[in-house]
């Protein structure tokens, strides 16, 4: 069974110990609910450092008001069985009380400019400041010399990036490999709440990234991919909150695109928001 700690000082003890002796620390915060994406953060750190530590902390601070926190799953016993396999040495689990000590409201809380507020961030207000905010704290706690994160969450990292430069944390960033399921559904915890009938629709998005792709790469303009992509997934029964191409670095691409981009999608599906990405090269 994997080593779990919940009080700061024994995270920070142990965290101490290891540097003492040497040691990197590699660090993969997590929601919890973990699956095959989470545990393959836990190797890529593992590859970097000598010791990782992981978190289970659901953040109320970035979640909306009508968002689905409350029933956000929690499965601690079967997120400490898998991390351990994962080889993740230490399980960081604080309370909300250890996190906000004087509340949400009473937080000392992050505002992220820019990047922060289009895409998911338009969709979502707030959403990436709270981020930021637990991301920031976890940092604090656990001083990692590596932190690993999905690219899965395109945007998020693109904020965890800024946030590192910006504060200047002393942490090497790893970005890992969206995990799929045969068909192609990102894997994500929400997954789960996906009815039979939305679970087989799902897959659609990966699809629909796939054909924006081959559109830039044949030199559609991005605004026809775009608008060509949120029609098919309507048609497909989603309700899409954006179908975008953008650059590397979430600027908009403007006419017909070239060099690092991605495609972003958000839609939901029998209720249930997911998200995907697909970066690709279209260089001219
Ligand atoms: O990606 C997640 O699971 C969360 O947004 C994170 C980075 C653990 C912060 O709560």
């Amino acid at each position: 069974m994997i080593d779990t700690v919940t009080e700061l000082d024994d995270l920070r003890g142990r965290v101490a110990r290891w540097k003492r002796d040497g040691l990197r620390v590699g660090f993969v915060p997590t929601m919890g609910n973990l699956h095959a994406g989470h545990f393959s953060l836990v190797k890529l750190a593992r590859a970097r450092a000598d010791r990782v530590v992981a978190s289970v902390f659901v953040n109320p601070t970035q979640f909306g008001p009508n968002e689905d926190f409350a029933r956000y799953p929690r499965t601690p016993e079967e997120d400490a069985g898998g991390l351990a396999e994962a080889g993740c040495d230490l399980l960081w689990m604080p309370s909300v009380q250890t996190m906000y000590p004087f509340g949400a409201d009473g937080a000392v809380q992050m505002r992220v400019p820019g990047i922060a507020n289009v895409l998911e961030g338009a969709h979502r207000l707030g959403h990436f400041d709270g981020v930021a905010t637990v991301v920031a704290r976890l940092f604090n706690q656990v001083q990692p010399d590596v932190a690993a994160f999905g690219r899965k969450d395109y945007q998020q990292l693109a904020v965890i990036r800024y946030l590192v430069r910006e504060l200047a944390f002393p942490i090497d960033l790893l970005a890992g490999e969206t995990m799929r399921e045969a068909d192609g559904l990102a894997m994500s915890s929400r997954n789960q709440y996906l009815d039979a009938s939305a679970r087989a629709i799902a897959p659609e998005i990966h699809r629909t990234l796939q054909a924006m792709r081959e559109a830039v790469l044949a030199g559609m303009p991005v605004q026809q991919v775009e608008s060509g992509a949120s029609a098919r997934l309507r048609a497909h029964g989603f309700e899409v909150d954006y179908a975008a191409v953008r650059r590397d670095d979430l600027a908009e691409p403007g006419g017909t695109a070239s060099g690092a981009l991605v495609a972003l999608v958000a839609a939901r599906i029998g209720g249930t928001r997911l998200i995907d990405n697909l970066e690709f090269d279209a260089r001219a």
